[in-house]
């Protein structure tokens, strides 16, 4: 089988799961035996909020809500400056401009099913998938899309993708302020949303190939009820503005690596000499993610680097370098070789051995840990220390 069906069956079979759940909740719904006449004619109640991602990716979206003019989010951006500022600059804004993603596509070969969480949107694809010849799904019969919207295309994962259903808007509560009608869903406030395009797995292989919900189902987050948005939707503060009141949920998840972990350095005296080893003991603990460092993408690593500097600001030593990563096979369906990422609450402790070099300044010098990931540098922690 090759990789692209791969992804497709793993796509699709939580889907089809789902549709069987629905087709059950259906009969359910099935109308009750008439009851006794009432003397107060009861409100109906309230239609429960239509599903987020009930069919396999891409979910259609084509009715406009009355009162917004189109589905684009320079739309959105009138009234809901706040959210659409923060999103804009994120990998969800990018997530079909991405070059790194553009690349990675083509060399699949213009899969549809790579375009899926990534466009989510039905008519930001040019053509959709009519079926599959002999059933190969690498194979689709591929039908041009008459609703096909390139201005859509380019925005990504759009606001519509998580907020417009059936001409509604889908919201935290309901209310009668909005020019646009709005339903509160519990389903957009949940992780399981986050999981739609979080979460994935092949079927031959040894575990999820993107794991992010099942590692942040597996922690105490889980329990104590702590949501992905709680991290990464955190209030972000700003003018208060139409619609959100003083707090507006930031779309641009203020989560750091600084913000993931706690970092401690520990040493036998608060003074090193110049040409003498030194044991610099270091522990990294995962107290800040809902899930693994790094989670996510197999390809994406953290190297954590510990190095000496003197009072001049010099290096005394070369930099002491450690990983955080997961490897996989090269080929579908990508099973695991190595993992030594750091779980949920979990400590990694090791020590950095240095000779200073004895040319190097005397005076207050400092112990600084870095992570560093595609050539970027965050400081996690530093120690002043008096270089002898
Ligand atoms: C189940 C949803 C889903 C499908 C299907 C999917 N992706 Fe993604 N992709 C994501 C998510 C979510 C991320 C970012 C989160 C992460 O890295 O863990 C991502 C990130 C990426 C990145 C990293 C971008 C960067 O700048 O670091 C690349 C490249 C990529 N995807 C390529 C592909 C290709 C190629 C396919 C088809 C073979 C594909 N994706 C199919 C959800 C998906
Ligand atoms: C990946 C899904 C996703 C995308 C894309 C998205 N949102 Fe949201 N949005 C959410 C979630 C989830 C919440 C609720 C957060 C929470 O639980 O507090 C939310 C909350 C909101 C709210 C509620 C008020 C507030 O700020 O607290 C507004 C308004 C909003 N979004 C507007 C937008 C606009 C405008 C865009 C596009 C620029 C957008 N959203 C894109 C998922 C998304
Ligand atoms: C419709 C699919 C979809 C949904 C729903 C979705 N995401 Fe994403 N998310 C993506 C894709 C695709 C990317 C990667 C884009 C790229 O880099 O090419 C991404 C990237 C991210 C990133 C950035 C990762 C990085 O590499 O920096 C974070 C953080 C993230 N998503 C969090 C969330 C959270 C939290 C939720 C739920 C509130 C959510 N996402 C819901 C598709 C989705
Ligand atoms: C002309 C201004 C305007 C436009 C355009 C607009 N909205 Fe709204 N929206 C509002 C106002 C005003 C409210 C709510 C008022 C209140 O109850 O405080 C609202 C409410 C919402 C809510 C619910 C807020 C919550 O706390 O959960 C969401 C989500 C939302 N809008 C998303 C969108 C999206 C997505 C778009 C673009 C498709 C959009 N809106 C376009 C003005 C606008
Ligand atoms: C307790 C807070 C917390 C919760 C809950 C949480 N996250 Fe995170 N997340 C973080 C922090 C902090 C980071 C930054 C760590 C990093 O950059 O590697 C992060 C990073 C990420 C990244 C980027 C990873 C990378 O390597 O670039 C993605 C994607 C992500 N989270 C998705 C999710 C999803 C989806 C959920 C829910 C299933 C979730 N997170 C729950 C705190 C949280």
């Amino acid at each position: 089988m090759s990789t692209s069906s791969r992804w497709f069956l793993a796509l699709t079979l939580p889907l089809v799961l789902v549709g069987i759940a629905l087709a059950r909740g259906k009969k359910a719904a099935e109308p009750e035996p008439e009851q006794p006449a009432v003397v107060e004619p009861a409100s109906p109640p309230p239609a429960p909020p239509p599903k987020l991602f009930p069919t396999p990716l891409p979910v259609v979206v084509d009715a406009l809500p009355p009162g917004v003019a189109s589905l684009s989010a320079q739309t959105c951006n009138a009234c809901h400056w706040a959210a659409h500022d923060s999103w804009q600059g994120t990998a969800h804004a990018h997530a079909w401009s991405d070059p790194v993603y553009q690349a990675a596509l083509a060399s699949a070969g213009e899969s549809t099913v790579c375009k899926s969480c990534h466009l989510p949107v039905a008519t930001q694809h040019d053509q959709l998938a009519a079926g599959y010849i002999a059933d190969d799904v690498t194979r689709p019969r591929l039908q041009d899309n008459p609703g096909f919207d390139i201005t859509l295309m380019s925005e990504g994962v759009t606001c519509i993708a998580c907020h417009v259903r059936e001409g509604t808007v889908l919201g935290t509560r309901t209310t009668d302020q909005a020019p646009h009608p709005v339903v509160a869903s519990a389903e957009l406030q949940s992780s399981e949303m986050c999981a739609t395009c979080h979460q994935l797995s092949w079927p031959e292989g040894d575990r999820a190939f993107y794991d992010t919900f099942g590692e942040w189902k597996a922690s105490a987050y889980a329990d104590a009820g702590v949501q992905c948005q709680d991290c990464h939707m955190a209030p972000a503060a700003g003018a208060p503005q139409p619609g959100a009141g003083a707090v507006v949920a930031s779309h641009g998840s203020p989560t750091t690596i600084q913000r993931a972990l706690t970092t401690l350095v520990s040493l036998p005296t608060a003074a090193i000499t110049r040409g003498q080893l030194v044991e610099v003991g270091i522990s990294v603990i995962n107290t800040g993610a809902g899930h693994s460092v790094p989670t996510g993408n197999p390809f994406k690593t953290w190297t954590v680097e510990v190095v000496l500097v003197d009072a001049a600001g010099k290096d005394l030593a070369a930099p002491h370098r450690t990983t955080f990563s997961r490897t996989v096979e090269a080929k579908s369906p990508w099973k695991t070789t190595a993992d030594d990422r750091l779980g949920v609450g979990a400590t990694r402790r090791w020590s950095a051995s240095f000779t200073p070099n004895p040319k190097g300044s005397p005076g207050l010098g400092t112990v600084v840990v870095r992570a560093v990931r595609a050539g970027q540098t965050t400081e996690l922690r530093r120690v002043p220390v008096v270089i002898r």
